[in-house]
């Protein structure tokens, strides 16, 4: 892909560039008029993703605003897409601008989606912005589903249900093996045509402990501490903690007199995970840690058929493959943990 965008670049260099952007500019409207217009078909159906990772490097952008302002959307507690800027680019198609480690962790989730012949990842570009002086970005063409932005989550739960059961396969692979444990109806959208789009790799570089079919349970402070693995994970050896939304306070006295061993700080950072539209959390302390799992208020694809030719790349994926895509500040024991849920997978479904 690189090697096409820098002959494309090379070839276009000796274009009149103002022929240059009227093209990409007609082009990029044309992709607009697609996405915006009412359709009975997918948002990726018949879409070349590498003509639209080029429109999505290479067209003059016209205009960027918050996402959140953009979308006219109330943002949504513990999920305000601040760090996220819709790009407006000449011809009216629109991009998800990141940052930093966000950035690089989306640009991993879209080309691993890719090396698994997955389409439910929007296409997602490096792309240099000058006022970012010299922090990664990311530009992710923007999927708008009619309406979608403005439902409840309720709503919006509900939409997901009625995904095709191979898209749900494609979501739990994707999700699972890659460890997207943030799966909520404001990381992904779903199209009119029920086409799902999932994003939001921000919060991969984390060791979890997770069987296939449930939510992780994250360690609460730690990213990627390596833990002793001579011991099972306790899963089911969990105490649970109902959170009223309202009684938030009280459900974190309730966890500091159970764990007295807890920091404020450490009670902050839970409190912090837990989103309004949680219902309840699950805590187990082990190997001197508290891991924490959101019960509730979670989309948690999960199918329980399995499609061989969905799965089939997956089986190919060696170490070597993630590590190549992985970001540099990415360790050894991340990586691990790719290929360790993907060999969760085959066993969950017996694959041979
Ligand atoms: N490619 C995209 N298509 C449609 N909406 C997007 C896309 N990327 C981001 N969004 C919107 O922007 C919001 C913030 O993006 P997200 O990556 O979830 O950031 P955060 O890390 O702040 O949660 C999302 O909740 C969603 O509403
Ligand atoms: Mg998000």
């Amino acid at each position: 892909m690189q090697r096409l965008v820098i002959l494309a670049v090379f070839l276009l260099s000796f274009a009149p560039r103002v022929s240059e952007a009227s093209s990409l500019s007609s082009r990029c409207a044309k992709l607009a008029a697609y996405l915006g217009n009412p359709r009975d078909t997918a948002w990726h159906a018949g879409m070349n993703f590498d003509e639209v990772e080029e429109l999505l490097a290479l067209t003059p952008v016209k205009s960027m605003q918050p996402i959140q302002e953009a979308l006219g959307i109330e943002a949504e507690k513990g999920n305000d897409g601040e760090n996220v800027q819709l790009v407006t680019l000449r011809g009216g198609l629109k991009g998800a601008l990141r940052f930093a480690e966000a950035a690089e962790q989306e640009l991993f989730g879209y080309r691993f989606s890719r090396k698994v012949q997955s389409r439910i990842v929007p296409p997602t570009v490096k792309r240099d912005f000058k006022f970012a002086h010299g922090l990664s970005t990311t530009l992710q063409l923007f999927i708008p589903p009619k309406e979608y932005f403005h439902l409840s989550s309720v709503k919006r739960r509900e939409l997901f249900e009625k995904m095709s059961e191979q898209d749900r396969f494609s979501i739990s692979a994707l999700a699972f093996v890659l460890g997207h444990w943030d799966l909520h109806p404001g990381n992904m959208v779903i199209d009119e045509a029920l086409a799902p789009a999932l994003f939001d790799f921000g919060d991969l570089a984390r060791v979890m402990k997770v069987r296939y079919g449930e939510m992780a349970f994250i360690p609460i402070g730690e990213t990627d501490r390596v833990f002793p693995e001579n011991e099972e994970f306790p899963f089911d050896q969990f105490e649970e903690f109902e959170t009223p939304e309202d009684q938030l306070d009280l459900v974190m006295k309730k966890v500091a007199a159970r764990f007295p061993e807890l920091s404020a700080n450490m009670l902050f950072k839970i409190k912090n995970r837990i989103y309004s539209s949680t219902r309840s959390i699950k805590l187990i302390h082990w190997n001197s840690t508290i891991w924490m799992q959101r019960v509730s208020g979670k989309i948690v694809p999960f199918s329980k058929k399995y499609f061989k030719k969905e799965f089939k790349p997956y089986q190919a994926l060696t170490r070597d493959d993630v590590k190549a895509l992985a970001p540099s500040f990415w360790s050894e024991r991340l990586i691990d943990q790719v290929i360790e849920r993907r060999d969760l997978m085959s066993e969950y479904y017996k694959v041979p």
